[in-house]
């Protein structure tokens, strides 16, 4: 009788067991929030040429650095993605950046009409396919 009893017991264990094994697995390597969600490439181009020179973890611009780091912001979720293009779409009409001092020595590396307004729409969560 009592050899009877153990085996549901046993098998009450092991699905437990298995069952946190799957759970952890999932919560490490699933992040759907943050995959969807990727710089669209013509988007990319742009910061590329014009804002990640100062705007990355080895930047030797510490203050760009420290206010933005895409590298950073690509492995952000979601929630602090959308807070940080918030500042970059308010940034851009403001015109703060690229920073005019910077622009002083390097004027191309001023934005292009076209440039601005592919950040503005990306900033501003407008999906739009590249022209
Ligand atoms: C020459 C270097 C340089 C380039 C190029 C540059 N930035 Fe910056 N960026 C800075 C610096 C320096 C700061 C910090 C300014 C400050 O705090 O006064 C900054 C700050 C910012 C901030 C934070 C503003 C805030 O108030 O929090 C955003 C957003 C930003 N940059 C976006 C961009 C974007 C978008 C581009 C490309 C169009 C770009 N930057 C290109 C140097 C640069």
């Amino acid at each position: 009788m009592k050899k009877l009893l153990l085996l549901p017991v046993l098998a009450l264990v092991a699905f437990f067991f298995l069952h946190a094994k799957v759970k952890d697995n999932i919560s490490i390597d699933v992040k759907p929030d943050v995959l969807e969600d990727q710089i669209p490439s013509h988007v990319k181009a742009v910061i590329d040429q014009k804002c990640y020179g100062c705007h990355n973890a080895d930047s030797k611009n510490e203050k760009g650095k420290e206010k933005l780091d895409w590298d950073d912001f690509e492995a952000s979720r979601k929630a602090k993605q959308l807070a940080t293009m918030a500042k970059i779409n308010e940034a851009l009409i403001k015109g703060d950046m690229p920073p005019a001092k910077f622009l002083e020595n390097k004027p191309e590396g001023k934005l292009s009409k076209e440039e601005l307004e592919t950040l503005l729409d990306w900033s501003a969560g407008k999906k739009k396919s590249p022209k």
